[in-house]
């Protein structure tokens, strides 16, 4: 192949590409496999690596850059990066509207949600992305480029040539359930853990090394042209030139009448504030003319035709009284923060997390502060600094206490690593934990046993372990405060029907490391019995499609523990049932669901079980041995997933015409 034929295979590719990206990661609705997908980028690297001197910045290749860069340059925005006025109040917001018609006539709104994360200028010539850049003071910013590249909905070139020179803003985030679990994952290695999305975000983008960046699960949303040699006539045009031209932009977005009907759209979108994947931290209303939007113009600082409205704030300060001692379900000693209770964003929170003792050191948290809480997302509520300020000098730390609170054994803490452990196996704190996992509502679904029954049955001495549940008299659970005979009655009652339940409930309720609701039903189709499943060896569980080598060990090692073969037993002897004679070929023997959007005419639980008795088995992400996706009402990520794995998607009509049979 000579050179100019690479070059047009090249740019053929690139376009290719660069359609099923915006197609995946813009319109959430692809039209290709990963795998086909990976195999037209591994065809352009290809020709690429042939023809390096035919390689641009733009190309799809190009993403993560292959070096960590030095430092950042700083660079000036083409147009300075103004905030916006906050407001608190409707009120607030009438008297804007009041401000803005004094200049102009005939107003119409726009209103968006104000996305919590990191505000960036991405630059635009003759439709490649040339720069990208945070917000730094205003005027001059970080050139954050080959950051900013990593993210797969910003365009690297424009689509459709409608757009050539543009600067665009809009907002970097990182989604709550990506945060949830980075954090989880550093708390584990006692890595820096982030107090909200918003850090998270800021912290990924000032990283120096793009391929850590390119793994951070971050998103942008585009609001916003700050300079463009194309005349628009509203925001409204202009978003919608966005979207032609390759941008993510957000589907919240509403154009209204008059500010009334701002105000009652702000109210809507606070009350989905809890649904979403992102975090917002308010609404954003623009006046929707640009023609008025330059008449009004705007103060040093703030535009005049625009205002944030301000969400009920998620942080709030408050005194720590005490530094409590959790101890986990694997004897792992947490530290939790004794709030004076606080009301944060609406909710009354007088505990909060600490993560682990390296990040309290860090912190350098002491009992008797005055601290920041914040709660992000549904995530347990944070504690994110102590206000230095208010120290009064009576303040002290917490150190790694020497014993378990719960048992009083040595603590132990091997050598590098974060978790402080109580090794005691037969510690009450662990009973408890095995106790709640084993009566919760995927497992055993215990009704009446909830932490603190079980905290009085430990307490008590009335059980040891799982298997003790069983024997418990009326005249013991009456002997726990705040039990009569009702009462009494009705927790023993919850305790005899788990005896029936499924089988794969029991496994997952054993609480064996690593295997979750998934696996549990795996097990249980493929085994009849407990006994059977602690009969195989590690060689055949790896063989199990879906499996995984480390949970085929776990299985293996939990069945290899005296201990939890004497458990079963017990089990077996009163009465629960470990094995199931099951019809062969039942009609969904083996087939594999996942639930994507509401079920009507169903809960999920419902369906879930419905599946379960005619042999097949839900799992709770798309992977590609997925037999059916249900597809409800709303769908989410996993439909689009789903499509861009080729995989059967059913309506809930086809779901229930499928279970009657
Ligand atoms: S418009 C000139 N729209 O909030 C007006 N900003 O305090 C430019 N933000 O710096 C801003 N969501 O980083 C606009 N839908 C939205 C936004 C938004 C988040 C951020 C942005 C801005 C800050 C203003």
């Amino acid at each position: 192949m000579n050179k100019n034929e690479a070059k047009k295979k090249i740019e053929k590719l690139r376009e290719e590409i660069n359609l099923h990206n915006y197609k995946y990661y813009v319109e959430n609705n692809p039209v290709i496999s990963d795998y086909e997908f990976d195999q037209l980028l591994k065809k352009l690297e290809k020709l690429e690596s042939n023809f390096p001197e035919l390689i641009t910045p733009e190309s799809p290749t190009q993403r993560v850059g292959e070096q960590p860069s030095e430092g950042f340059e700083t660079v000036e925005h083409k147009v300075p990066m103004l905030s916006l006025a906050n407001t608190y109040t409707y009120d607030e917001l009438r008297e804007f509207d009041e401000r803005v018609k004094k200049h102009v006539s005939d107003v119409e709104y726009v209103v968006e949600p104000k996305i919590d994360g990191a505000g960036v200028a991405l630059l635009y010539e003759n439709s490649v992305l040339v720069r990208g850049a945070t917000r730094g003071d205003g005027i001059r910013g970080d050139d954050i480029t080959q950051n900013l590249k990593t993210i797969r909905s910003i365009p690297l070139r424009l689509r459709n040539n409608t757009l050539k020179n543009i600067e665009v803003r809009g907002e970097v985030y990182m989604s709550i359930d990506g945060f949830k679990k980075y954090n989880k994952e550093q708390a584990k290695k006692g890595g820096v853990v982030f107090a909200n999305t918003r850090n998270a975000t800021a912290g990924s983008l000032r990283q120096l090394d793009s391929r850590i960046v390119a793994e951070r699960p971050l998103d942008i949303f585009i609001y916003f042209i700050s300079y463009s040699d194309k005349d628009l006539k509203t925001h409204e045009k202009t978003l919608e030139a966005l979207k032609e031209a390759g941008f993510r932009t957000n589907p919240l977005t509403k154009k209204v009448s008059d500010i009334e009907e701002a105000i009652k759209y702000c109210g809507e979108l606070e009350k989905q504030r809890e649904k979403l994947d992102y975090e917002i931290d308010g609404a954003v209303i623009k006046v929707n003319s640009l023609e008025k939007q330059k008449e009004l113009g705007s103060t040093s600082k703030n535009p005049r035709w625009a205002i944030s409205y301000k969400f009920a704030a998620k942080q709030s300060t408050t005194l720590l009284n005490d530094i409590a001692i959790q101890v986990g379900r694997t004897g792992t000693l947490t530290p939790v923060a004794i709030l004076e209770p606080v009301e944060v964003g609406g909710v009354t929170v007088s505990r909060a997390t600490l993560h682990n003792f390296d990040e309290l050191k860090r912190k350098d948290i002491r009992i008797g502060d005055q601290v920041l809480v914040e709660r992000s997302g549904d995530v347990i509520p944070q504690v994110v600094k102590s206000i230095i300020d208010k120290r009064t000098g009576t303040e002290k730390r917490k150190s790694i206490p020497k014993k378990c609170p719960v048992c009083g054994t040595a603590v132990v803490r091997e050598e590098g690593e974060v978790a402080v452990r109580c090794p005691n196996k037969y510690c009450p704190a662990r009973l408890k934990w095995r106790v709640r996992y084993y009566a919760s509502r995927d497992a055993m679904d215990i009704d009446h046993l909830g932490e603190s029954t079980i905290d009085k049955l430990i307490g008590e001495g009335l059980i040891d372990n799982i298997a003790d549940l069983y024997f418990l008299k009326k005249e013991d659970v009456l002997k726990l405060e705040g039990f009569k005979e009702k009462s009494a009655q009705n927790l023993l009652d919850s305790i005899e029907k788990s005896k029936k339940q499924d089988l794969s409930r029991f496994i997952y309720g054993l609480g064996i490391r690593h295997v979750g609701k998934y696996a549990a039903q795996l097990l249980a189709s493929k085994y009849n019995s407990i006994d059977e499943l602690a009969n195989a060896s590690e060689e055949e569980l790896k063989e199990i499609d879906g499996l995984g080598g480390k949970t085929a060990g776990a299985i293996a090692t939990f069945f290899a523990t005296d201990e939890n073969t004497k458990l079963i037993e017990k089990l077996k002897d009163i009465g629960v049932k470990t094995k199931e004679i099951r019809k062969k070929n039942l009609p969904l023997q083996g087939k594999k669901f996942v639930f994507t959007g509401g079920l009507t005419t169903f809960s999920r639980p419902d369906a879930s079980d419905l599946i379960k008795k005619k042999g097949g088995i839900v799992a709770s992400s798309v992977s590609k041995d997925i037999s059916y996706v249900v597809v409800g009402d709303k769908p989410g990520s996993k439909f689009g997933k789903a499509k861009k794995l080729g995989l059967v998607t059913i309506s809930e009509e086809e779901f229930k015409e499928l279970v009657a049979k």
